[in-house]
């Protein structure tokens, strides 16, 4: 029984997409995860296989109808607990914490919106998680759809080989990653830092260690102070005023 990802979407042929390629498209085609795909036009009412209506108390766009999202839901077979995510801007901001959740189970049932959003009852009646990737509006969720199941793809056993294994790379310390540099060490006039042509192990560990906190501190002073006040060890700075 593979990891599956149920996608419940009005356009089906933006899937597998880009995870068809590259790492997960070795994955989907060896049968580590599987892409589930169902067009929610199908389960449409009416001649017209209408999924939407007009909202209550007026206001621009449509809303998609709580019964047809219902009945898509319904024809997903209750994987043992599987989450089903609705992605919406109006969600709490994905993290790899809930990617960690999410890859770990069996896997997970997307929900993506179009228009105005989904009836807010379905979404209560079946106790849908919400979440959004970011601070800015996509035209649906189809793409934060495709950016969940990278994520969690990558970590499913056996995807990433032992030299990218152990990754969370940034955000497993609560720390953005150190810069990274190969040849040629000097180019258009811009060298290498010194320290990692060195050798010396425990002092390009010590430099990696003092450009991640520094990182961390100048671009998302959100994650400094949550690492400030999570973790035991002191930063290299600190340790250094010591
Ligand atoms: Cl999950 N959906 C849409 N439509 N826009 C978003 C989003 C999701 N996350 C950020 N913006």
């Amino acid at each position: 029984m593979s990891w599956t990802a149920t996608i419940i979407t009005l356009f089906p042929e933006m899937f597998p997409g880009p995870l068809g390629q590259s790492l997960a498209g070795r994955a989907l085609e060896s049968g580590t995860w599987n892409c589930d795909v169902r067009d929610l036009r199908a389960f449409g009412l009416g001649r017209h296989n209408a999924v939407d209506d007009t909202p209550f108390g007026g206001g621009a766009g449509m809303v998609m109808r709580a019964d047809v999202v219902d009945t898509a839901l319904e024809s997903v077979s209750r994987q043992d607990g599987a989450p089903c995510v609705y992605l919406t801007p109006r969600g709490r901001p994905l993290a790899q914490a809930d990617i960690r959740r999410y890859a770990a189970g069996p896997g997970v049932t997307l929900l993506c919106g179009r228009y105005e959003g989904v009836d807010e009852r379905v979404l209560e009646a079946r106790a849908i998680e919400q979440v959004s990737i970011g601070d800015y509006v996509l035209s649906g969720g189809e793409t934060a759809a495709l950016v969940l199941l990278d994520a969690c793809v990558r970590l499913l056993p056996g995807v990433m080989g032992s030299a990218e294994s152990g990754v969370e790379e940034s955000f497993s310390d609560g720390l953005l990653e150190y810069p990274h540099y190969t040849r040629p060490a000097e180019w258009q006039g811009r060298s290498v830092p010194d320290v990692l042509l060195s050798g010396n192990h425990a002092a390009i560990a010590r430099w990696r260690r003092e450009q991640s906190e520094r990182v961390t501190r100048e671009r998302r002073p959100d994650l400094w102070a949550a690492h400030l006040s999570h973790s035991s060890r002191p930063s290299v700075q600190e340790g250094q005023s010591l």
